[in-house]
């Protein structure tokens, strides 16, 4: 009877554990801190975190070994004696307690220590960044830049040199984090934080805000992309410029149709009468290869869409859906909407803005 019941669960048991375990395989996971570590901050956490793991998994498998060894060598048999108590030994209960202590205060050196290293503000920076985080998306405004440069979501930032960021909220409690550069920081209104790092590699690194920060938390990830220093100067060259007049007459009709609409209270362009400070500075929007949070590859189609239905794509956010046929929640429900075709302009115009 006994046994049919544990029959019973261990089936149930096996499927779930592995099921657990199967979670955590993927091909493809940018924002694995474990492998392929390319950041000072990170390194740092990762020179921690091995050994630790190492000490732990080895008293894990001392202490589950025993326990399973003693459960199976004095089970329970017919016409067996109870084994010898030991309860109360207090020899074996010192030295139990003495051994964890003792493995807990070797680990805190090196913990403290890289507590320090981590907090501690650099001499020199070459580069500042100062990060704003928005409901839900990320600002970057690249400090002691003449002409300014703002941009958002994807961190632009020259490797081997270490950049130092400021982090503000202009809403609720956020986290930046880009787990192959550096640890988390939390980003809370009205206290301003500070991370630095050094990238090592160049290329392209996947962030995520990890602080719950209400509807669309998961859709706040972030890129950061590391260019060698002649490419970092020729981006920040590009950022400094506004951006060039559009060319076709696609664009030039989108333009207009950006300028005489909402678009112009929430979003700037750099040169142009758009110059709200509530959405994405977009002066630069198409070299960005993400956008809205970094959850959409920039292309016409997706920035289309976006225009269509934003808040379908992307819940709680606060630009109102354009689309015709649309239904916004207030304040925007008697909002003029834009038509399809205009809304193609618009993109053509923005897809200009390199
Ligand atoms: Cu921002 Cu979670």
């Amino acid at each position: 009877m006994e046994r049919r019941r544990l029959r019973r669960l261990t089936r149930p048991a096996l499927f779930t554990t592995l099921a657990i375990v199967a979670t955590a395989c993927a091909a493809h996971a940018p924002q694995d801190y474990i492998k392929n570590v390319s950041g000072s901050e990170a390194q740092k956490a990762d020179n921690l975190f091995k050994p630790v793991f190492w000490i732990a998994a080895f008293v894990f498998f001392l202490v589950e070994g025993l326990v399973v060894f003693a459960a199976v060598k004095f089970r329970d048999r017919p016409g067996r004696e109870e084994p010898k108590q030991i309860h109360g030994n207090s020899a074996l209960e010192l030295t139990w307690t003495a051994i964890p202590a003792l493995i807990l205060a070797v680990v805190a050196v090196p913990t403290v220590l890289a507590i320090f290293s981590v907090a501690a503000k650099p001499a020199a920076n070459q580069v500042k960044v100062h990060v704003i985080a928005h409901q839900w998306w990320w600002e970057y405004q690249y400090v002691g830049m003449s002409p300014p440069v703002t941009t958002a979501n994807e961190l632009v930032i020259p490797v081997n040199k270490p950049v130092y960021f400021t982090l503000d909220s202009v809403d609720v409690i956020h986290s930046f984090w880009v787990p192959k550069l550096a640890g988390k920081q939390d980003v809370v209104p009205g206290r301003t934080n500070t991370l630095e790092f050094t990238a090592f590699k160049t290329g392209e690194y996947y962030g995520q805000c990890t602080e719950y920060c209400s509807l669309s938390h998961a859709n706040m990830r972030l890129r950061v992309i590391v260019k060698s220093e002649t490419d970092y100067e020729t981006w920040l060259k590009e950022q400094q410029a506004p951006p060039a007049a559009p060319q076709t007459t696609d664009a030039q009709q989108g333009q207009q149709i950006f300028m005489s609409n909402l678009c112009i209270q929430c979003h700037t362009i750099a040169g142009t009468e758009a110059q709200g400070q509530i959405g994405p500075n977009l002066t630069h929007f198409a070299s960005r290869g993400t956008f809205a949070g970094s959850m959409f590859n920039n292309t016409p189609d997706a920035v289309d869409r976006w225009i269509h239905e934003t808040s379908l794509l992307k819940p709680g956010v606060i630009m109102p859906r354009f689309g015709c046929g649309q239904t916004n929640e207030p304040p925007y429900t008697s909002m003029k909407c834009i038509s399809d075709d205009q809304i193609r302009l618009i993109v053509a115009y923005l897809e200009t803005l390199r």
